[in-house]
């Protein structure tokens, strides 16, 4: 843009009859401003007209098969008004003179609006039924696994093996009971470990057991029952050939804040803890690792106090970070990040720091996974305006790529139920990216253009066909 200004600027000056008419410097600058404005204007009206080319290409041919993902579906819920009584816990957590919002009555346990969030078993999404609810999902009911129990698998994610050609879900098992540590204490379950579970569906998924098992009797190891175990994610290895598993590991507190390592030779462990640390010699919470399509891998983690988020790369072994370390997101306040990628861009879904509260996602963009990342607003579609302020209630944990279908995902959240811990259901939902040109931006000027990244609500919903890898 600079060198733009600059030559339109000696191009003005040397006409004669330019310089005769405008006479002062300041009118040059006037005219050289105009036609800067100009051309903003001819970009604009590029990117307008590239979002239309991008409805096009959307409605007709590539995403047809997606449509129905992308329906948006409203929800008109009736919410029962509050009664007068009220749970002592809810009461102790919220204040009495408050009036109870629907996110209060959501996390009383004692309200009909819960019972409504958290449906009883009765209503699971049950894979040994073979009906016509065979493969779809009920976001918020129960999921039972292949042996007929609630699968444990919170603040997940997903791995899928290539060479077995299976997905793996790690996740937090959280099937004990839920207590504070002391009277301000956040509720908790002690580290029970994590739980993986193979399909190859997506949908039916086998429980493979607890593949890092909290520690019993060692009160000062990291894995103690006492302290805090969440947010495992695995990835391969391809030059080491071992699944590396990173995880928030953190006391009771929450003072560690810290990161923790394990590695196995399969993906259904046993897996070796390793240690913890803080990465960059920073406080670390929530957090995710994400491998690039290089073998490259970064550790994102929500740091100063959960102020921004930090991301760095990952040694070649995936064992540790390496010294280099970008703040993002600086003073944004946001937890629970999910990376993915699409056509070159990353993306990233965060949830506010609320604690078990449900609150509103962000997603956001960047050209480089070290930033400057960008966001982009809301990405939640359907349901009713209280759903799109909370994530439908729930928070992020996952982005699946769906290989056969470029461009559209699998969101995966936690609907926390912070009075049953271990009763905290699954919201997987479809992302879907719009698409981007399929030719290079005519008017660009460098200006990164982002697509717009949307998680559409269903009540009841099922994977297109030819969703696997192409
Ligand atoms: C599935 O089939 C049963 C029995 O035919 C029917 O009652 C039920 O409404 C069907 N469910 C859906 C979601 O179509
Ligand atoms: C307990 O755990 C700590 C930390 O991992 C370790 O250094 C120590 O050797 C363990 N003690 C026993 C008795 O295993
Ligand atoms: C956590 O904080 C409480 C209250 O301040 C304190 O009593 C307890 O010892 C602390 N626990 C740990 C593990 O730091
Ligand atoms: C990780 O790297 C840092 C700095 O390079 C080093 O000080 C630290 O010892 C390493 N940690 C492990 C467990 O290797």
């Amino acid at each position: 843009m600079v060198e733009t200004a600059r030559s339109l600027t000696v191009a003005v000056n040397s006409h004669p009859v330019v310089r005769v008419l405008l006479g002062s410097r300041c009118s040059v600058s006037l005219i050289v401003w105009s036609l800067v404005g100009c051309i903003l204007m001819i970009h604009f009206y590029s990117l307008i007209h590239q979002k239309d080319r991008e409805k096009i290409h959307i409605g007709s041919s590539h995403l047809s098969v997606t449509r129905e993902l992308e329906e948006v579906e409203e929800e008109n819920l009736y919410f029962p008004p509050p009664r007068g009584k009220r749970s002592p816990h809810a009461l102790k957590r919220r204040g009495p003179r408050k009036p109870p919002s629907v996110v209060d009555e959501f996390l009383d346990e004692s309200s009909e609006v819960h019972a409504l969030f958290f449906p009883h078993r009765k209503s699971a999404v049950n894979p040994n039924k073979k009906g016509n609810d065979s493969m779809y999902y009920y976001p918020g009911r129960l999921w039972l696994d292949t042996e007929g129990n609630p699968i444990q698998a919170h603040g997940g994610g997903i791995l899928f093996d290539e060479r077995t050609e299976t997905y793996y879900w790690y996740g937090e098992n959280k099937d004990g009971p839920t207590y504070q540590a002391h009277r301000k204490g956040a509720a908790r379950v002690d580290i029970i470990g994590v739980s993986c579970y193979s399909s190859k569906d997506l949908w039916e998924w086998t429980n493979e057991g607890v593949v890092l098992s909290g520690e019993e009797t060692n009160a000062s190891h990291d894995l103690h029952v006492s302290n805090v175990l969440e947010r495992p994610k695995v990835i391969y290895n391809d030059v080491s050939g071992r699944y590396v598993m990173w995880m928030h590991i953190d006391d009771a507190n929450y003072t560690k804040a810290s990161v923790g390592v394990a590695v196995s030779d399969s993906p259904t462990g046993p897996f070796t803890y390793l240690y913890s640390f803080r990465p960059h010699g920073f406080d670390s919470r929530d957090m995710t690792i994400f491998k690039d399509d290089d073998g490259k891998a970064y550790l994102i983690y929500s740091s100063e106090d959960n102020s921004e988020l930090h991301v760095g790369p990952l040694t070649d072994d995936y064992l540790n970070v390496t010294s280099v370390m970008r703040r993002i997101l600086v003073a944004q306040h946001r937890e629970a990040p999910a990376l993915f990628k699409y056509q070159g861009t990353y993306y990233m879904i965060t949830s506010g720091c609320t604690g078990w509260a449900p609150n509103r996602a962000l997603a956001h963009a960047a050209e480089s996974i070290m930033g400057p990342w960008e966001t982009m607003g809301n990405p939640c579609i359907g349901g009713n305006k209280i759903f799109r302020s909370t994530t439908f209630f729930a928070q992020s944990t996952f982005v699946v790529p769906l290989l056969g279908l470029p461009g559209s995902f699998i969101f995966m959240a936690d609907r926390w139920n912070p009075s049953e811990l271990r009763d905290s259901r699954y919201m997987w939902l479809p992302l879907t990216v719009g698409g981007m040109a399929d030719e290079p931006l005519e008017y660009n000027f460098g200006f990164p253009l982002w697509s717009r990244v949307s998680i559409y609500w269903h009540r009841r919903w099922r994977l297109p066909e030819g969703w696997r890898t192409a």
